[in-house]
């Protein structure tokens, strides 16, 4: 039997510059494997706890040193000599000794480090790749880039309420070939945007954020750079939102600042059906706020036979609340952020709950990321059927495009079916 041998942790930075969690699991064979637990910005308001030291006089209080002394002094106590490839035990081990339904004692940062870092560990010690380890011989799919190529909302300076203006290379039969689409229209759309005198600098998920004048308007600049680009705008290359409604939604009204209207929930859904019906969108995420459920069941009857409806902020990669939004027919594919929930063993969970009932799951990187590409192996080792990742830029995002490129090239039989995503 393999064992636990040793847990550590340590502080590293993010892609912001923030302190995250680093865990390094040792076992005792000899192999050992690290993880880094990524940051949200526009979180959910029911995510599992990120434990911050909220010591000012360090990293302006987002040190993680409470974060990292619960996994060597408090979890390692625990895990200590268990085997390791048992990772649902070990992961419920990790639930008992917090005993919160949201790791509020523990920190979700701490708990998602060692349940990730033990499952790479044992890949390691079996000598497997991670999505192999993770899935067995049924991960064959690659999946579904979504890529937010420009950025609003709270997350970008300009007039644009949305937060993610994402493409979908969906009408090819090769993942490799989708992702150079989906490369060459970005760059493509610099061009544009250079030409129009709109800025070029990137957000946090390496999209751009340009100072446009309304939500539409990067709508039409991207259909412009899927054209110049050579490719076909709803054949090739479709568009995703995430609106992230949550962020301009108080006491039952939208506050759509950039084109000075204010809606209620109806409003917003027939602005989106009028959206949808001018241009080729395949899927909104969040399109209506977590506290609105009554608007999201209306959103649903709309919308759902149409589009795909994500909940991210609505559902938090939770299976209590996905379960209550299947009984209320509310959205029809959840986002799926491990450290929303807090363990390898939950996130699985949670997408077994989505498939079981016919939800599609999208696997999710945060706006603050590091070089771990652990959501890569994992979108493949359940067949989710689309990723999450940002744009085609800056190295936390484009590892997890490379790490799926070498899966691709070393296992030449993983699919690529989005060609059947969305078919009716
Ligand atoms: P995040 O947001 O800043 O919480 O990671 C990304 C998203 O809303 O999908
Ligand atoms: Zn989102």
């Amino acid at each position: 039997m393999i064992t636990i041998k040793e847990l550590d942790a340590f502080e590293v930075l993010d892609s912001r510059g923030n302190p995250t969690i680093c865990v390094k699991a040792t076992l005792s064979d000899g192999n050992s494997g690290n993880a880094i637990v990524p940051s949200g910005a526009s979180t959910g308001k029911r995510e599992a706890l990120e434990l911050r030291d909220k010591d000012e006089s360090r990293f302006v209080g987002k040190g993680v040193l409470k974060a990292c002394a619960n996994v060597t002094e408090i979890i390692a106590r625990e895990l200590i000599g268990i085997n390791a490839h048992r990772q649902t035990h070990i992961d419920s081990i990790l639930q008992h000794i917090d005993n919160t339904d949201n790791y509020a004692k523990l920190g979700a940062n701490a708990t998602l480090g060692v349940s990730m870092a033990i499952a790479r560990a044992s890949a390691h010690s079996l000598n497997i790749p991670l999505f192999q380890y993770l899935g067995g011989i049924n991960g064959v799919n690659l999946p579904a880039p979504m890529l937010n190529i420009i950025n609003g909302g709270s997350h970008a300076d300009n007039n644009v309420d949305f937060q993610e203006y994402m493409i979908m290379p969906l009408g090819f039969d090769c993942f490799k070939r989708a992702l150079r689409a989906s490369v060459e229209i970005y760059h493509t759309l610099k061009k544009i945007l250079n030409e129009n005198n709109l800025s070029t600098g990137v957000g946090d998920e390496g999209g751009f954020a340009p100072n446009l004048k309304n939500n539409e308007e990067p709508i039409t600049y991207i259909l412009k750079a899927i054209e110049k680009a050579g490719y076909k705008p709803g054949e090739e290359i479709s568009i995703a939102l995430d609106v992230a409604s949550s962020e301009f939604y108080k006491d039952g009204i939208y506050y759509l600042k950039g084109e000075n209207k204010k809606l209620d929930s109806k409003g917003l859904v027939e602005y989106y059906e009028n959206l949808t019906a001018k241009y080729p969108i395949v899927s909104i995420e969040d399109g209506l706020s977590e506290d609105d459920w009554n608007g999201w069941a209306y959103l649903t009857e709309q919308l759902g036979n149409k589009i795909q409806l994500v909940g991210d902020d609505l559902f938090v990669t939770n299976t209590k609340i996905l379960q209550k939004g299947i009984n209320k027919k509310i959205a029809n594919a959840i986002l799926i952020k491990p450290n929303q929930i807090g363990t390898v063993t939950q996130t699985l969970e949670a997408i077994r709950l989505a498939h079981k009932n016919g939800y599609k799951t999208i696997i999710s990187h945060r706006s603050g990321e590091s070089e771990d590409t652990f959501i890569a192996d994992l979108s493949v080792a359940v067949n989710a059927g689309e990723i999450k990742t940002g744009a085609p830029a800056r190295g936390e995002r484009n590892a997890k495009y490379n790490r799926l490129l070498e899966l691709r090239h070393y296992n030449k039989l993983l699919t690529y079916e989005a060609q059947n995503l969305f078919k009716k």
